[in-house]
């Protein structure tokens, strides 16, 4: 079957068309045509995603991404449309939040053949809902018009999907589903999500912690901003932290008076939830009482920042296993690109036999290949898919354990 998804709920704009194939035990992914946009820049003189400016963004891009999407999966066939009054109305009616967006939209569609493709996956939440309801829309003008069930999609089970499938060896357009996935404790670590899953099948999902305040991402996000890093500043920060550690590894003593101490935010509960938002303040104290940092002073702020995030984490997977005893620890969204989070869990659970499923290549962070993955899930499990007539609501807060 062959999938059209979008992705809108943060900062990227994504559309991919999927060649989905198989039953559970033996899905497999071929991507016909992927195109992605990210915000991120745009958004970094506000210091964090501004809503609305994403949600303009994403309809300002979307038309475009389709089209560039259809092309590379040869479904860009031109050929002129009639679109009737009562379609042309839908649509603007359906869009009449995003107007350009309807204009862009409709010179496509007036312009091409209807796409070889079975179904529409859109991220229907949780994220921001200004944003969520540009991609909703633009989904349900497009399955209106090309006749097409919408299969709406819980974006965290596209990055539990993500870590759950890998890149085939002799095709790098194509993922297959890993060996063994359940039982699953799954820890989802992205800009907006902290949350533990623990999964027996596919569609069953139960939470079992998470975070209390701020996300990982968001920590991350806020460090480096307090260390003048524009957002994202994740992937920078732990850039800075890697070269700390190597020097750390050189000159231990030597450094010792440039060390920050932070704090292990809820390590010892003895639960499986987090709270972010002290150790960001703790970095804001440290920073306010040193006033400006020297260069090594900041490379080894990050370095112990991450440091303590991963003994939290860590903590609390040995927790975790404890109570679910599984042999599969999987780790996604944007944050599982950490290169020292993802060593560390990788060598403490390998050596305990355990496999640790990370992010197959190039979907740890938000695209739209996840949500078309897992959009098949859903006609898996025969979930009764929707039509551009019925309600279909954005959900900023949707729960995987509905
Ligand atoms: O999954 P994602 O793209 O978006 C959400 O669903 O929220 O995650 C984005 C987050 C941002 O906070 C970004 O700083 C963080 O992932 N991130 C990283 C790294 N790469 C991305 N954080 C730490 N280290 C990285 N290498
Ligand atoms: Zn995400």
């Amino acid at each position: 079957m062959k999938v059209l998804s979008i992705e809108t709920s943060c900062d990227e704009t994504a559309v991919s068309i999927l060649d989905a194939q198989g039953g559970y035990e033996n899905m497999t992914f071929t991507i016909l045509g992927n195109a992605l946009y990210s915000q991120a820049q745009k958004h970094a003189q506000y210091g964090g995603v501004y809503p609305t400016l994403a949600k303009r963004e994403h309809a300002a891009n979307l038309t475009v991404l389709l089209e560039s999407a259809l092309k590379e999966a040869s479904f860009y066939t031109k050929e002129k449309q009639d679109i009737s009054k009562e379609q042309r109305e839908f649509i603007e009616v359906t869009l009449e939040r995003e107007p350009g967006l309807a204009l862009t939209v409709l010179q496509l569609l007036e312009n091409i053949e209807k796409p070889d493709v079975d179904a529409i996956a859109v991220t229907q939440g949780p994220g921001l809902e200004p944003a969520l309801w540009v991609g909703i829309n633009f989904a349900r003008a497009l399955a209106y018009y090309w006749n097409l069930p919408i299969l709406p999609v819980n974006h965290l089970e596209g990055h539990i999907i993500a870590s759950s499938v890998e890149l085939s060896p002799d095709n790098q357009n194509r993922y297959t589903v890993r060996e063994t996935v359940f039982p699953v404790l799954g820890l989802i670590i992205s800009g907006g999500h902290t949350e533990f899953v623990y999964a027996e099948k596919w569609g069953d999902y139960k939470i079992v912690g998470g975070t209390r305040d701020d996300s990982i991402g968001e920590a991350f996000d806020k460090v480096a901003r307090l260390l003048g890093i524009p957002y994202p500043g994740g992937p920078e920060l732990s850039r800075l932290a890697e070269e700390g550690r190597r020097t750390l590894l050189t000159r231990p003593a030597h450094l010792a008076k440039d060390m920050a101490t932070l704090p292990r935010p809820m390590i010892n509960t003895g639960d499986l939830d987090f709270s972010f938002s002290g150790l960001k303040t703790a970095v804001l104290y440290y920073v306010q009482e040193k006033g400006e940092l020297t260069e090594m002073q900041k490379k080894l702020l990050c370095t112990e920042f991450e440091e303590a995030v991963v003994d939290v984490l860590l903590k609390k997977f040995a927790t975790a296993l404890q109570e679910y005893q599984t042999q599969t620890l999987l780790l996604g969204g944007g944050v599982s690109a950490n290169t020292y989070i993802r060593k560390r869990i990788t060598n403490t659970y390998t050596k305990e036999g355990v496999s640790v499923f990370l992010p197959a290549e190039g979907l740890s962070t938000d695209n739209a290949v996840m949500i078309g993955m897992a959009g098949y899930l859903m006609h898996l499990r025969d979930h009764k898919p929707k039509t551009a007539q019925d309600e279909l609501k954005a959900n900023g807060n949707m729960k995987l354990d509905r």
